[in-house]
């Protein structure tokens, strides 16, 4: 059972971890979460002392301090000074709440009516009331354990029925207090080109907060982070990691107070945030996500990878992604339709599955058109039905660039409705010559879904590259009485969109912002994969996959090869721009009508190859080995039943004097046999877990195999490495 009710306690359990909570005197605590303890019995953890200068509950005394006691959801302004998870303006203008217990019911799933992006499948699901009964003011939270991923989804439901209109200021989906909490925070930070990096810092008094501003999640921070054992490493140590359901404005706050008690408190941030509740309105936050990992920051990559393999993204795509030739790098605003034709034939003999039509479809530049979406007669004279079904002819499938939240003033939409942008009031600063339409209008959510399945149905397009390439800024909406609702109400605008179109068509759509500018569990919920960033150097992806692959699984990221010289002028080889999407989601960017017989048949070789992967990328279990060096990055996609795994190695740096690289491999069976791609020999996978894999001589010039992927350079330069099956066997 996932959950029980016993006495006063609340008992959560995954595979491997437990939550407990407890009512006490009228109020629910937080009394435990971490590894599984089977006898449920923690209480003695939560008995702090006399904290003085503490607000205490006035009929209870000085044994009931609100600063001293752990809880799952706070209220601002109620005695408890650390940082709340709900604040409000009641009914007569007075802010802040106190919730205290009211009652239970389990569930079978989550309520019907939440409509956001959430964990899928009817999972068992705990609804825990609280209610602050002076204001008349309900706070409905939802835990739903998640077994077999080690996660626990939470979300709140905050219920208006004071009789009167309230302003919520504040609702986050999450909260959760340590006792002691000496913690690392990790989290992914960034920018344009140079997304997800990770960053470790140590929690001391005081608070931090990783959060947007942007109106989308923005490439600067990440919605995901964990706490960790200051000696917590890749392979060791407790790990707690959190995530959300969400693609705008996010704030997750990390606070420890002077009694070193941290606590965590994620959701939509309320910087500009604030919601009308009418009497007798609701509002549903956006689902967060828990794990937590006893075997280091590694384990808890691992089950976040499963959680988003096997219950964001939908199950349409649980073992496929394109293989995709993207018009972009590879003619830019140039393109027309004799390049498409030849483009999509020399795809289709290099292996690929989908020739996407990126940006100029409709328009010579980056300053007009968008929000039109007609098509650029003069390089497209034959219209789009004949390209796309020339396309097809050649067995591919079509997709289409979109940036649909985004409009040009020189546009006829624009002529036609300036209304229709975001303002508050501003006439609005530009970025990359557009402006942002207000996706809280149902009006334009409407267009847009008119737009979109028309050229789906239409045309038979089978895949969307749906592109937001500037940050929200001026964000108002002079419809709305409470102007603190739009940023909220774009994000629920776009989620519908993309609802009604995935709902209705087989319409595969891939994400991206200007790169990794929306890379999130909301928008993976949506779009299967999320293009990681406009670099494409591999140097530079290597270290962005990597980063990413903290939180997310490598079948969510989209990776192009790309021109030699790609996007950062460094020179590197093409076995070398094919080994990076070994840990991705592969495709081809470059002019393929230019290159020679010889190339075309490598890039045929390396979609051959990167077919035959697939089971590890969609499925495999995906592990950093060795993070702690300056020089390469290694990893392993293990199958789920262990029977087989891959292991790459991407040599960035290396170094003239002889060094004996050794690698400890992840995710075996120790006690079975496996025969190493590379050299034939046959080892357990203890031995390889324990003692390692000796990489150097894999990688020496002489080395040569029939056994041995095509892929690899054998040269230990910078800019190489080796990528090899490890497959179970009885010999
Ligand atoms: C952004 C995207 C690119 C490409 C261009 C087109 O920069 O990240 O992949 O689609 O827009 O304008």
């Amino acid at each position: 059972m996932a959950i029980t009710v016993r006495n006063n306690k609340f008992i959560l359990k995954t595979d491997n971890t437990a939550w407990i909570l407890r009512t006490e005197e009228g109020y629910l605590e937080h009394l435990y979460y971490g590894a599984d303890v089977p006898d449920c019995d923690p209480d003695h953890l939560v008995n702090r002392q006399i904290l003085n200068f503490a607000p205490y509950d006035a009929s209870l005394g000085l044994k009931y301090i609100y600063g001293g006691r752990l809880y799952v959801y706070s209220g601002a302004n109620s005695g408890d000074f650390r940082t709340p998870a709900c604040d409000l303006t009641d009914k007569n203008g007075c802010r802040g709440c106190r919730f205290r217990y009211a009652g239970y019911e389990i569930l079978s799933a989550l309520p019907s009516d939440y409509v956001l992006p959430h964990v899928r499948g009817d999972m068992e699901t705990l609804k825990i009331l609280l209610t602050d009964e002076d204001k008349g003011i309900d706070a409905e939270l939802y835990f739903t354990p998640v077994e077999d991923c080690d996660v626990f989804a939470r979300c709140a439901k905050i219920v208006n029925r004071s009789g009167g209109k309230i302003c919520l200021n504040k609702a986050a989906s999450m909260q959760l207090d340590f006792e002691n909490g000496n913690f690392d925070a990790i989290f992914i930070a960034g920018a344009p080109g140079d997304e997800m990096r990770n960053v470790r810092r140590r929690i001391t008094q005081g608070k931090f907060e990783i959060s947007s501003r942007f109106g989308i999640t923005g490439h600067s921070a990440n919605p995901f982070f964990a706490l960790c054992e200051p000696s917590a490493t890749e392979d060791a140590g407790e790990c707690y990691g959190f995530n959300l359901l969400y693609s705008g404005n996010f704030k997750s706050e990390i606070e420890s107070d002077c009694h070193n008690c941290v606590r965590v408190a994620a959701g939509i941030s309320d910087e500009s945030f604030s919601w009308t509740l009418q009497d007798g309105e609701s509002f549903y936050t956006p689902q967060a996500v828990c794990t937590f990992s006893a075997e280091g920051i590694g384990g808890m990559s691992v089950r976040f990878h499963k959680l988003c393999r096997k219950y964001i993204v939908s199950p349409k795509y649980a073992d496929f992604r394109p293989i995709v030739a993207n018009t972009w790098e590879s003619f830019y605003f140039t393109v027309d339709e004799d390049k498409v034709r030849a483009f999509a034939r020399k795809a289709k003999e290099i292996g690929a599955d989908t020739v996407v039509l990126d940006d100029g479809w409709f328009r010579n530049a980056d300053n007009e058109n968008l929000g039109d979406w007609e098509l650029a007669k003069d390089r497209f004279p034959s219209g789009l039905k004949k390209l796309v079904s020339a396309v097809k002819d050649n067995g591919l499938r079509f997709g289409l660039w979109f940036e649909p939240e985004m409009i040009s003033r020189r546009s006829k939409l624009y002529q036609k409705h300036p209304e229709w942008l975001l303002n508050n009031g501003d006439t609005g600063s530009e970025s990359r010559n557009q402006y942002v339409l207000n996706m809280g209008n149902p009006e334009v959510v409407d267009y847009l879904y008119g737009v979109l399945a028309g050229y789906i149905g239409e045309y038979g397009i089978d895949y969307i590259k749906w592109d937001a390439n500037r940050y929200l800024s001026e964000v108002g909406d002079l419809r709305l009485e409470n102007q603190g609702e739009t940023w909220h109400r774009y994000v629920l605008g776009v989620y519908s969109l993309l609802e009604r179109l995935t709902s209705r068509f087989d319409v595969l759509i891939e994400g991206c912002a200007g790169g990794g500018g929306r890379f999130d569990l909301g928008m993976l919920y949506y779009e299967p994969m999320i293009w990681l960033s406009d670099n494409t150097d591999p140097f530079n992806r290597t270290e962005i996959q990597f980063g990413a692959a903290t939180a997310y699984p490598p079948c969510t990221m989209s990776y192009h090869f790309s021109k030699g010289d790609g996007t950062t002028g460094k020179p590197s080889l093409p076995y070398f721009r094919a080994l990076v999407a070994d840990f991705a989601c592969f495709g081809y960017e470059l002019d393929l009508t230019k290159m020679s017989e010889s190339e075309l048949a490598g890039c045929r070789a390396f979609t051959d190859r990167r077919r035959t992967l697939d089971k590890y990328v969609l499925s495999g279990n995906f592990y950093k080995l060795n993070v702690d060096n300056d020089y390469y990055y290694a990893c392993m996609q293990v199958a789920e039943d262990k029977s087989s795994a891959l292991f790459t190695f991407v040599q960035l740096n290396a170094q003239i004097r002889y060094e004996s690289v050794i690698v400890k491999l992840k995710g075996l069976d120790p006690a079975a046999r496996y025969r190493i791609g590379a050299n034939g020999q046959i080892l357990y996978g203890r031995t390889l877990e324990k003692a390692g894999l000796k990489i150097s001589d894999l990688l020496c010039p002489h080395w040569k195999t029939e056994d041995a992927l095509r892929i690899s350079l054998a040269r230990g330069k910078s800019g190489s490495g080796i990528s090899f099956e490890i497959v179970r066997t009885d010999d």
